[in-house]
């Protein structure tokens, strides 16, 4: 029987993984998966996590079942830093753990789909494991333009999707610093999306994977906040693997905002009932460790600190690399600067993204996309250098 499955290709981007370790150049670049990377090209543990860890070695004294809903503490923890004052917005919000953010997303599209949802709409280019999930649940994208080619948002395209969709639809919205592109909506669009999905047929799943790696943590929850504040149901798939550094840990949790706090207890059965079939249990140590960290206000000084950091880091890049605009007018590479996170996306042929690999040995997403983080003192000169040879 097994005989009759089609071989799948390998994921493109994980791919890259293994492309770049197999490349013996020693000066290669490796802009291909979303890592954050540090100055000298690490991906380290943050400190306040090691410094939880510590304490989870120490003293916890079991590692017996939890249950599908993971670490409540982990859960209610995060919820002011995502959605700030009143953060269950009067007892509106509940949540449980998840495996990582790809689960919760998971999690969101299931638990619409078993409440009526069919299509999903979803600003292209998106992350490629958005589409994958939608339609791996049997659902359908329904694709629009999330940016214009100036490198903004399209904020008409989406206002339309909110305004003309059909009772039952989903769009899906990346709360800030968007994958691929960076190109995040500002605070009025998130406005009028809001005021928009006020009134509007369609619910919101907002996915919030990059928190803190723009502005800061509360700039960067700015839009779901309005978007949570003015809509009578939403759903919410939250990652610490970046902002916690907790990438292999797969470290994630789901939100609802139900219309009325009645409401939650079906809802979030029917979210645990999806969670036991699926994963049974969220795994728990990184969610414990950020629990640790959140209730420790030494350990959550640190890691803001840190996260602070690397933000910092990630804006000298993009000036870096918007000042050399004017060398390769082609790549509108001055748009990076008022774009947000790990990610932007270099208008490339498949020709040339072969070109810089083969060539320079520079490994980045078959889409053009680049993450920035990669990048650093060490070798951006060498980047702009090759980007300017392949496309200036
Ligand atoms: C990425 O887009 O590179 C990250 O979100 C990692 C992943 O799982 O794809």
């Amino acid at each position: 029987m097994l005989d009759a499955l089609k071989a799948q290709p390998a994921d493109a981007l994980l791919a890259l993984i293994k492309l770049h370790a197999a490349d013996p150049r020693a000066d290669k670049i490796d802009l291909g998966v979303g890592v954050y990377r540090t100055g000298d090209g690490a991906t380290p543990v943050f400190k306040a996590i090691k410094g939880a860890e510590q304490r989870l070695v120490d003293e916890q004294d079991s590692k017996s079942y939890l249950g599908p809903e993971g670490d409540g503490a982990f859960v209610s923890g995060l919820m002011p830093h995502i959605f700030g004052e009143d953060a269950d917005r009067g007892g509106r919000i509940a949540g449980m753990q998840t495996p990582g953010g790809t689960g919760a997303v998971r999690l969101a599209l299931a638990l619409a789909q078993k409440a009526g949802t069919r299509r999903v709409h979803l600003g292209t280019p998106s992350w490629p494991n958005h589409a994958q999930i939608v339609a791996d649940l049997g659902l359908e994208t329904v694709p629009f333009d999330h940016a214009l080619p100036d490198g903004t948002a399209n904020v008409e395209a989406v206002l339309r999707v909110v305004r003309e969709g059909e009772a039952g639809d989903v769009v899906l919205l990346h709360g800030c610093c968007h994958n691929p592109t960076g190109i995040d909506y500002t605070d009025e669009q998130w406005r009028a999306i809001a005021e928009a999905l006020a009134t509007s047929a369609v619910i919101p799943v907002l996915d919030i994977a990059y928190q803190g790696l723009g502005h800061g943590m509360d700039e960067d929850a700015a839009g779901v906040r309005q978007v949570i504040a003015a809509v009578p149901e939403a759903l919410v798939a939250y990652s610490c693997d970046k902002n916690f550094g907790l990438y292999r840990d797969r470290v994630g949790a789901f939100y609802v905002l139900a219309k009325k706090p009645d409401d939650l207890d079906t809802i979030m059965s029917n979210a645990n009932m999806l969670a036991r079939a699926t994963w049974s249990m969220p795994p728990d140590h990184g969610g414990a460790a950020v629990r640790i960290v959140l209730e420790d206000e030494g350990l959550s000084r640190e890691w803001l600190d840190e996260l602070g950091d690397m933000r910092e880091r990630m804006r000298g890049v993009r000036e870096r690399l918007a000042a050399a605009d004017a060398a390769i007018p082609g790549l509108n590479l001055g748009a990076l600067a008022d774009q947000n996170g790990l990610f932007a996306v270099l208008p490339l042929s498949s020709d040339q993204i072969a070109k810089l690999r083969e060539d320079h040995g520079i490994y980045m997403a078959g889409s053009g996309r680049i993450n920035v983080a990669g990048l650093h003192r060490g070798n951006i000169d060498n980047f702009i250098a090759a980007l300017e040879k392949v496309a200036g």
